[in-house]
């Protein structure tokens, strides 16, 4: 009689039916991952010196953990010239990667070829309008639909300091660009480096950025950079700037010739130079040499830029692809890309602040803090500005002709400031 069936078998059948279900579920499960394992998801992204694979690593663990497999599609060149020809390459042979590193306008350039796969449901159902500061959402938009997936915030006009070098010749960090030429003159003649530089255009370009900003203030930035005002850009503080950049070649070595990024940052971390103008990916490799921020090496704004920001928003656009699995594999990874866990490891190795807001940040040393507080500061005082040098703000045309006149202006000692100028005018009607 049903009513009388004896507890236990009763328990015994429940236990039974509990059994079977877990054991069918984790059958699904195991099933579903193999799935997904099998699902690779191609990553185009240039991140290859110590700290900046460190931060890729993060990544791909956490995108399999979710059961892909990731296939890594590293180009190497820093600030991702080569990576984008790449790219290039990819996508006209009909076979684009599933998700790719690109920043500011060249998103929306790639928008116009019909390529990029909107990504709404995965930002709607996580509010990303909420989570994201407007300057940056509008950048992964296109046509109001997002396209990419920020993963933080990097300030470029940073001076990074061997903390030791600057004790030998007894000076403070530079406020003033006098204050930086008389440390500089001290630091030579302690037969030290003044200033690490790798002979590579973006790097001349990056420096001549932060130098630009520190001398002629945010105003006159965004006139030049984002407006590119004719009269601003070949204007007396322009050629100010220009000299004072051109100034800044006598405190360098001769080696410079090619020399990457993270081996200019080397020569500071070892103390063989003293200084580097370099966006804060710089700090990841002070990290991985297990440096630590304010003791072994200190980081300050740029002189004269104290009050302004300038910004660099790493970004993965998304590719439309035929395997709907790969699709999904695509939307896995842009909810990873923004959730707080990623945020905050991925930003403790890159050397960034996350870009997620109202991120706890206690895990972050000095240098990330005051990136975070001058990031809110200027961003009330209209004194953040987007890095041209890193692909934030004109068209990538118009980027590398100016790349080619800070390039050669720094490697050409005959000239002129003002011809220089006159070029940066030109090189902003570049289409
Ligand atoms: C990117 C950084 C990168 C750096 C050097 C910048 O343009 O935004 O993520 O670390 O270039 O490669």
């Amino acid at each position: 009689m049903k009513s009388q069936q004896p507890t236990l078998s009763r328990h015994r059948a429940r236990t039974l039916r509990k059994t079977a279900y877990a054991l069918g579920a984790a059958a699904l499960l195991a099933a579903g991952a193999a799935r997904a394992a099998e699902v690779q998801v191609e990553v185009l992204h240039y991140w290859t010196s110590g700290g900046e694979a460190k931060s890729a690593q993060v990544l791909k663990q956490m995108l399999e953990q979710k059961g892909y497999t990731w296939k890594d599609f590293a180009v190497a060149g820093g600030a991702g010239a080569n990576a984008m020809t790449a790219l290039k390459t990819r996508v006209i042979a009909g076979n684009p990667p599933a998700a790719a590193q690109i920043k500011g306008p060249a998103i929306q350039e790639w928008g116009d070829e019909g390529v990029l796969l909107s990504i709404d449901d995965v930002a709607k159902s996580e509010d990303w309008d909420k989570l994201l500061p407007t300057q940056i959402s509008s950048i992964m938009k296109y046509k109001g639909h997002y396209v990419a997936a920020p993963v933080n915030v990097h300030r470029v006009n940073w001076l990074w300091i061997n903390a030791d070098a600057l004790k030998q010749v007894h000076a403070q960090p530079p406020a003033s660009w006098d204050d930086f030429f008389k440390t500089a003159d001290l630091l030579q003649k302690a037969g030290i480096i003044p200033v690490a530089i790798g002979g590579q255009s973006w790097q001349q370009a990056e420096t001549f950025e932060t130098v630009a900003l520190g001398v002629g203030g945010a105003d006159f930035y965004k006139k030049a950079f984002v407006q590119l005002d004719q009269a601003t850009l070949k204007g007396p503080t322009m050629v100010k700037a220009l000299e004072t950049f051109k100034k800044i070649k006598t405190y360098t070595d001769k080696g410079q010739t090619g020399r990457d990024w993270n081996m200019a940052t080397g020569m500071v971390i070892t103390g063989k130079a003293a200084m580097q103008f370099m966006g804060d990916w710089a700090k990841g490799e002070f990290t991985v040499a297990n440096k630590v921020a304010g003791q072994d090496y200190l980081c300050v704004p740029g002189p004269g830029s104290q009050n302004a920001f300038t910004f660099n928003v790493d970004s993965f656009a998304f590719f439309k692809v035929k395997d709907p699995a790969v699709e999904k594999g695509q939307k896995t990874l842009a909810s990873l890309l923004l959730s707080p866990q990623f945020q905050e490891v991925f930003n403790l190795n890159k050397g960034s602040i996350p870009v997620r807001q109202g991120m706890d940040l206690s895990k972050f040393d000095a240098c990330a803090r005051k990136s975070a507080a001058d990031f809110s500061s200027a961003q009330t005082h209209g004194t953040l500005v987007p890095s041209w040098a890193h692909d934030m703000v004109d068209t990538p045309a118009v980027e590398g002709a100016f790349y080619d006149v800070i390039g050669n202006y720094w490697t050409d000692d005959s000239e002129t400031a003002q011809d220089a100028a006159n070029k940066l005018a030109n090189a902003a009607k570049t289409n």
